[in-house]
């Protein structure tokens, strides 16, 4: 459960604000769900079955005997929440931040509490509502700079009777395999598990094992079809993956996840698909669904490593202060600068120190502008005005002249070639 200093925190309060901008671009609307659930719906929702439900959630039982569990993923809360506030009456588009929780053995890219932003569209149903979903997912890679480092790997589960038709051969085949006796009993929970195995054994015995594609029915084939050849007129590039089923039991139809070969063993920066029986199996009105959920983690390792550029520092004005009368005419003069520059930062120095000291510090918080207030200043109402670029020049200037000079020095000190200053 990693911590993030106050440097990957800029980069992350960066990053969800532009996925947040070209989710509202798509018409999504953020919606805030909570951490913790109860156990039984992600049993429901996820599959008893799946590694995420058997073995890696978070799991308690409150003061009332209740078992609960921190969340492992967000789809199953936001059907939860939207069948309780019946919000799907209509066609919906949402989307989700925060963080998730899985008792997984941690590794480069795979942690215990990681964050995801994730976006559903809940009443639509067509391979054209998948497409667009993919497209604003591969928009929201490209706006966040990693798009050359992921590629799309698509496959369809086929509809829920190609998918019984499927399970029931798959398990009559594996039931004349020799397998280990615990990829049995995992077959016998979902048997579309074992296409997933990293074993030499089973991956031989899946090579010959019944292919979803073959139990597709017309319709499953028809949807399939009309979304590839949506996805060729819009230009995205993908890779069919015949063997990728995901790791949670509510996909049928599409399901997609993007990659990269970048990040070594946990490569999935973005998974998704369709769930349409997910809101009648938690006992709702049978509204479709898809959506995806980005991985931060794994998405910010990526900027790192296409040196996404870092977001531009705040400009940052530093008022330093000699004196009992100096220092409450600059705690008085933060505030009205604060009113007057809301975007910028403005840091008061309090306390003790010496000009050369509260300079160093200036400089150490990235402060371009420093106002000096000593005695001298304070007497004569004025105030110098010292640049921590352009060899340090500085100008006194009086103190109603400060809200046209100040600004004409930042915007210069934003351009750290202009070598002479505006005053
Ligand atoms: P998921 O594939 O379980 O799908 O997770 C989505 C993404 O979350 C993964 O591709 C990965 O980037 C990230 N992720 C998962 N586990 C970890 C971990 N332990 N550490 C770091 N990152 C992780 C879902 O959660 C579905 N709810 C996606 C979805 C939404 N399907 C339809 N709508």
């Amino acid at each position: 459960m990693p911590d993030v200093d106050w440097r990957e925190a800029r980069l992350w309060e960066w990053l969800e604000r532009k996925a947040a901008a070209v989710l509202a671009g798509y018409g999504y609307q953020e919606v805030r769900l909570p951490l913790v659930e109860m156990r039984d719906l992600f049993s429901r929702a996820v599959g008893a079955g799946t590694d995420i439900v058997a073995k890696e959630m978070y799991c308690f039982q409150d003061r009332q005997g209740d078992w609960l569990a921190l969340r492992p993923e967000g789809t199953a809360v936001l059907i939860r929440a939207g069948l309780q506030h019946d919000w799907f009456r209509h066609e919906q588009r949402f989307w989700y931040r925060g963080a998730m929780f899985r008792h997984e053995r941690p590794q480069k890219g795979r942690y215990r509490q990681f964050h995801q932003i994730g976006a559903e569209v809940i009443g639509p149903q067509g391979p054209d509502v998948d497409a667009e979903l993919i497209l604003l997912a591969g928009r929201l890679l490209q706006e966040l700079g990693v798009g050359h480092l992921v590629r799309l790997k698509l496959n369809s589960l086929g509809n829920q009777a190609s998918r019984r038709a499927h399970r029931e051969a798959l398990l009559a085949y594996l039931r004349t395999q020799q397998l280990p006796p615990e990829a049995l009993e995992r077959a016998e929970r979902n048997p579309l598990r074992l296409f997933d195995s990293k074993d030499e054994q089973i991956r031989a015995v899946m090579a010959q094992a019944p292919r979803l594609q073959e139990y597709w029915d017309a319709e499953s084939k028809e949807y399939f079809a009309r979304l590839l050849d949506l996805l060729q007129s819009c230009g995205v590039g993908y890779d069919l993956a015949p063997t990728l089923v995901r790791g949670l039991d509510y996909y049928n139809l599409t399901v997609f996840e993007w990659v990269t070969d970048q990040l070594g063993a946990q490569d999935t920066v973005l998974a998704g698909g369709r769930y349409d029986a997910l809101c009648a199996l938690l006992g709702g009105v049978p509204y479709p669904g898809a959506g995806f959920a980005l991985g931060l983690e794994r998405l910010l390792a990526l900027m790192q490593l296409a040196h996404v550029a870092q977001p531009p520092l705040q400009a940052t004005v530093f008022i330093a202060s000699m004196g009992e009368q100096a220092r409450a005419v600059a705690l008085g003069l933060g505030e009205r600068l604060r009113t007057m520059l809301p975007e910028e930062v403005v840091m008061v120095h309090t306390g003790e120190g010496s000009f050369k000291g509260q300079l160093r510090r200036a400089e150490r918080y990235g402060a371009q502008v420093v106002l000096l207030l000593g005695d001298e200043e304070v007497a004569r109402q004025e105030v110098t005005i010292k640049s921590l670029h352009h060899q340090g020049q500085q100008h006194r200037v009086p103190m109603s002249e400060l809200p046209n000079v100040l600004p004409r020095w930042l915007a210069a000190a934003a351009d750290v070639d202009q070598v002479a200053l505006p005053c």
